[in-house]
């Protein structure tokens, strides 16, 4: 009998146009740079503008992407994030709009810390898989922003990364074992009156290592493919230390020396952009999929991790065709045209305009990509489409 194969079928990220040096943070607080370099395997974290959210991460992420067989056939549009815009109204509404998608679709935004893509992904996949002439647009979005003068804030950053999931993809493949881990633990969460999160830093590297390895071991309980199958190891990675931890840990189980030549090329990304949260691990799939032309018909392993928590082992094989597929140049050219923010502008850009008290806004220009956020009218965001993009 014939199986139907279902994956992703185009994937492509959006970072915003500014960054920080973590020489910066390490210069303000006299703290040896390479901490962050060394400690944590991080250069710099990208900083989103005031003018940028994640509706228009997500949608700059996924307008490159789409052609017109995509808006004909995508019915499903669901954004993942953690970083909400809206207690009631999902921001893939917003997105939706923004990228002309036919109206006979649904729209919902998906969360569980930085683990709800890949609850995207499963859904989506099952959807398809129903239904194979549909296709779902999956794009995780996040700002992470923490605390200024905080341990965490040098592991901020911010991304989107846009999928097509549909049958007979070009991309990649879903395999079907794999392994999930839930428990409830306080290592990482938002209550909806804050901006940033409260965090347990060294508690919540000790949750992640251990929700990982159940989750892992629950992916080799039904029959999952052994270490030395896998070409490519990607992990979620809020700083590129963890993965390596995690990594780490698998070689230990499997009784092999730590391997970390099959982890470095899906943490190259990671460590120019930072934390992404949802976005994270798939940014770190794009930096393998973009840094490696060997990996047709191999198997590449993914672990997801949200705070909460939520941690799930999978894999996927990658297609001969990713290497036409893949958005290489343009990611790259996204990187090459980035501007380093000096100090002073890194925190007005931090401080972002809070909208709690306010119903009315206008938000100057900074960001030159396709779609910006404007500001707030009446209690009501405002998006625009950059007449010079
Ligand atoms: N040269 C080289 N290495 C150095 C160094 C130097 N001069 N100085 C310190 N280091 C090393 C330390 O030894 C340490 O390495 P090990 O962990 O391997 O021992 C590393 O640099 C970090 O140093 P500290 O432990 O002193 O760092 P810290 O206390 O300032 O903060 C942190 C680290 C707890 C991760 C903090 O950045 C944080 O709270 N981050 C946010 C939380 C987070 O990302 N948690 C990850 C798991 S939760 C998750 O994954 C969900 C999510 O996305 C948030």
């Amino acid at each position: 009998m014939h199986t139907l194969s279902i994956g992703i079928d185009k994937i492509g990220f959006y970072i915003p146009q500014y960054y920080v040096e973590l020489g910066l943070i390490a210069a303000r607080d006299g703290t040896n740079p390479s901490k962050y370099h060394r400690g944590l395997g991080q250069e710099r974290f990208a900083v989103a503008p005031p003018d940028e959210d994640i509706v228009t991460m997500a949608a700059n992420a996924a307008y490159p992407l789409l052609d017109a067989t995509d808006l004909q056939h995508i019915d499903t549009v669901l954004l993942a994030t953690e970083t909400g815009i809206d207690q009631s109204k999902a921001a893939a509404i917003y997105v939706h709009r923004l990228l002309a998608l036919r109206a006979n679709c649904r729209a919902v935004e998906l969360k569980q810390a930085c683990y709800s893509a890949t609850a995207g992904l499963q859904l989506a996949a099952s959807y398809v898989r129903a239904n194979p002439t549909r296709r779902v647009l999956l794009i995780a979005s996040d700002i992470s922003r923490y605390d200024l003068h905080t341990p965490a804030e040098a592991t901020q950053g911010a991304a989107a990364v846009a999928m097509v999931i549909a049958a007979n993809p070009r991309i990649a493949t879903l395999d079907a074992p794999s392994g999930c881990y839930t428990a409830d633990v306080m290592d990482f969460w938002r209550p909806n009156y804050r901006h940033t999160p409260l965090v347990d830093g060294k508690y919540s590297t000790e949750v992640y290592l251990e929700a990982v390895k159940h989750a892992y071991h629950a992916y080799h309980a039904q029959g999952g493919l052994n270490y030395a199958q896998f070409a490519q190891y990607c992990y979620h990675l809020p700083f590129n230390k963890m993965g390596q931890k995690a990594h780490e840990y698998l070689c230990k189980v499997n009784q092999i020396d730590n391997d970390i030549k099959k982890l470095e090329e899906s943490m190259r990304y990671n460590r120019i952009i930072g934390n992404s949260y949802t976005a994270s691990l798939y940014l770190s799939l794009c930096s393998a999929l973009d840094h490696r032309d060997d990996l047709a018909n191999t198997s590449v392993a993914l672990a997801s991790y949200g705070s909460g928590c939520v941690a799930e082992f999978f894999a996927m094989t990658i297609l001969p065709s990713y290497l036409s597929q893949r958005q290489k140049a343009h990611h790259q050219a996204l990187i090459a045209q980035r501007i380093a923010l000096d100090y002073a502008s890194y925190e007005q850009f931090w401080h972002r305009p809070e909208l709690t008290q306010t119903d009315t806004l206008s938000v100057g220009q900074y960001n030159r990509s396709r779609y910006r956020f404007t500001g707030v009218f009446n209690h009501q965001r405002q998006y625009c489409i950059n007449p010079d993009s």
